[in-house]
């Protein structure tokens, strides 16, 4: 089995101005660096609001801080009158590693479908960065035990046409609508379901390498007192966290969740 190297990534959702992230940045660092973070155990990222990315890439390459960056939407287009968007390319620009789509957040409040969010992931894909694919029911969906083929459902649309290396590069994200944001966490073992037959899935449809090698996170509550149990399953490849990234203390803890 390939040993895939954790991606413990900081969604920040829209908190942190500039300043803000300046700063964030650096006590996250100062508390790696304290803890003895060792970036071959876990990878960290962190997925910025589209204002913060160019401070978070000044600070990471003039410090070299072991930590990759990346934005938490992307334009379907390539350039032109779209007012508001920002493209693929400027994010590549910018070094971005990755590039978070269909977010529940942007589902439910723009309207985002799977066919959209396919579209999205080949774009970041043809710009040379790394797509984290998000996915995950509601709560009736739960309740009437259908988490599974429902998100297989996304999956498979999400993925379409993608090459089998295209599918071995990328991450999908498993997040429970209803665990977001509401301190109701999946049990690991609800997190294992499915995330592990969302590898089962990529195997049948992309073959053993590429789901030996796609890294699937699960997110949704995620706290520094839930990760070592979340972690220890074996098709959990890491954590997309979000108001617990805001807490370089407690984020610091979930990337270093190997050292407990
Ligand atoms: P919380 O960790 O705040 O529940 O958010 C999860 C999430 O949506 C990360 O993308």
């Amino acid at each position: 089995m390939t040993d895939r190297t954790p991606l413990m990534a900081g969604n920040w959702k829209m908190n942190c101005n500039h300043v803000e992230a300046a700063g964030l940045v650096q006590k996250l660092d100062w508390t790696l660096k304290d803890g003895h973070y060792d970036a071959s155990k876990s990878e960290c990222a962190l997925i910025v609001p589209f204002t913060d990315i160019r401070t978070v890439q000044t600070l990471v390459e003039g410090d070299k801080i072991p930590m990759a960056y990346g934005a938490q939407d992307v334009s379907l287009y390539a350039s032109g009158a779209y007012t508001g968007e920002i493209s693929a390319d400027m994010l590549a620009k910018l070094k971005c590693a990755y590039v978070v789509v269909g977010h529940s957040e942007r589902r439910d409040y723009h309207g985002e479908t799977d066919e959209i969010i396919n579209a999205k992931a080949k774009v970041v894909l043809a710009a040379g960065m790394i797509p984290i694919v998000c996915c995950g029911e509601k709560l009736d969906i739960r309740k009437a035990g259908e988490q599974v083929p429902f998100v297989l459902a996304q999956v498979d649309i999400c993925l379409a046409g993608l090459t089998a290396e295209q599918v071995a590069s990328l991450v999908i994200a498993y997040e429970p609508v209803w665990a977001i944001g509401t301190g109701e966490v999946a049990t690991p073992e609800d997190a294992q379901e499915v995330c592990g037959a969302i590898r089962e899935r990529v195997a049948a449809t992309f073959g053993a390498e590429a789901a030996d090698k796609v890294r699937i996170q699960y997110g949704g509550s995620v706290k520094a007192n839930n990760i070592v149990d979340i972690m220890a399953k074996p098709d959990v490849d890491g954590a997309l966290v979000g108001g617990a990234s805001l807490n370089a203390d407690e984020f610091a803890k979930i990337v270093m969740f190997y050292a407990v």
